[in-house]
């Protein structure tokens, strides 16, 4: 992809987007899965450019959503409605109405969102298929903001009042259970994690089992698998391990496995790319100002998020060491801190690795600076733009 970047550069300075194909991804995972019953529901949240999803719901992967705009998008782009799950705590009823309508699986997060789904499925007449978010109460040993299945977490029910909820659901003919779902956090390097999850679930699914609830088919273990964000040659378990790790467990049970990868499709199939605005030196500290900022990846600022950043041109002179910084008015603006580069011309291309995912997805215009044109680059290199740039008359057309 670095080759293509120079055409990039040879415009005005601006930051763009860079992806190519994610589907590549789905194999290893589809292979690993080949043999369990399952769906791959791919977390539409790490990445929602129309063109990407295309290629991802053409290469028959589910969809895993947390809005009713993400169902709209995902029906646009074609995702099979069967095959995907609606998340999330605070689901509102036009939104729970429009899953149901489209037979989208529902996940159970609380005693108001079964209520709330019921009388979704009572208004439109078609019952709804839903899933318990069971709270694993596993620690995903990541950044706390990335960690969602520990008891205290605002996602899932209170287990301990499991009962309650099968017996509201056994009482209401317009809501199937069909499944139970667990999600453990995002970025996780220590696959036994999702064994652990799965056998937590065991007890669980025994327990729903033997009340009876024929349409049960469906163990859901989540997304979150990280990936390698350092390019140091650190061993990364692969999509393949994830699955070693659980296949006995979901075979035993004799359930369909529904897994949600968002980053570990779209991550590292995608890159910021810069343009250095110039370098300064302040105290002891050299600073990298490029043109790109926290509001196109917000990353590091948020979760203090290691992405690698390489010159795009071969360097001369000395390392020296360099925080990479954007325009952006805030001293949390920084797209890494300490890399250690030749110093580069002002003009010259800093790249940011793996921003496939959580980067357009999570980025705004603030200080007015637009959100960047995204760019595929097929097998051959070449280049082709996926969305345009955001420009200053997007945001007065608000104002209309
Ligand atoms: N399923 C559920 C229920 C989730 O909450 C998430 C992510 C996923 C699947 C997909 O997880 P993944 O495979 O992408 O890790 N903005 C953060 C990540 C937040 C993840 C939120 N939930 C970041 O940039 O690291």
């Amino acid at each position: 992809m670095l080759r293509t970047i120079a055409q990039i550069e040879s415009s005005p300075p601006k930051t763009a987007c860079l992806h190519n194909t994610p589907t590549g991804h789905s194999i290893p995972l589809a292979e690993a899965l080949k043999d369990i019953p399952s769906i791959v529901g791919y977390a539409i949240k790490a990445n929602n450019n129309l063109h990407i999803l295309k290629e991802l719901s053409q290469s028959g992967s589910g969809a895993v959503l947390v809005s009713g705009n993400e169902l709209q998008l995902a029906m646009a782009a074609g995702f099979d409605a069967s095959r995907t799950v609606f998340n999330g705590n605070g689901k509102l009823p036009w939104e729970l109405q429009l899953a149901v309508k489209h037979r989208v699986m529902i996940n159970v997060d609380s005693e108001f969102d079964l209520q709330n789904i019921s009388e979704a499925a009572h208004a439109v007449g078609t019952p709804a298929r839903v899933l318990i978010r069971i709270n694993p109460d596993i620690d995903p040993e990541v950044h706390p903001y990335v960690s969602t299945g520990l008891a205290g977490s605002k996602f899932g029910i209170r287990n301990s009042h499991l009962q309650w909820f099968l017996d509201t659901i056994k009482a209401d003919t317009m809501v199937q259970l069909v499944g139970v779902h667990s999600h453990l956090g995002s970025t996780i390097t220590k696959v036994s994690l999702f064994r652990d999850a799965a056998t937590k679930m065991v007890e669980y699914i025994k327990e729903i089992r033997s009340q009876g609830f024929d349409d049960f088919k469906f163990l859901n273990l989540g997304g979150g698998l990280g990936i390698d964000y350092y390019h140091r040659g650190d061993k990364i378990p692969s999509p393949r391990d994830l699955v070693e790790q659980i296949r006995g467990t979901v075979m035993d049970l004799g359930l369909t496995l529904i897994l949600e990868p968002g980053r570990s499709l779209v991550a590292n199939t995608g890159a910021l790319v810069n343009t250095v605005v110039g370098t300064k030196t302040n105290g002891t500290k050299n600073f990298a100002v490029v043109d790109g900022s926290m509001s196109a990846l917000i990353r590091p600022s948020l979760y203090d998020a290691y992405q690698h950043i390489e010159r795009t041109a071969p360097g001369n002179g000395p390392a020296e060491e360099f925080d990479v910084v954007g325009p952006v008015c805030e001293s949390a603006d920084f797209l890494g801190k300490a890399r250690t580069f030749e110093r580069p011309a002002a003009g010259e291309g800093l790249v940011v690795h793996d921003a496939g995912a959580y980067c357009m997805a999570m980025a705004s215009t603030y200080n007015l600076q637009m959100r960047p044109a995204e760019y595929w680059v097929d097998e051959a290199g070449s280049l082709k733009q996926i969305r345009r740039g955001e420009t200053l008359d997007d945001h007065l057309a608000l104002f209309d």
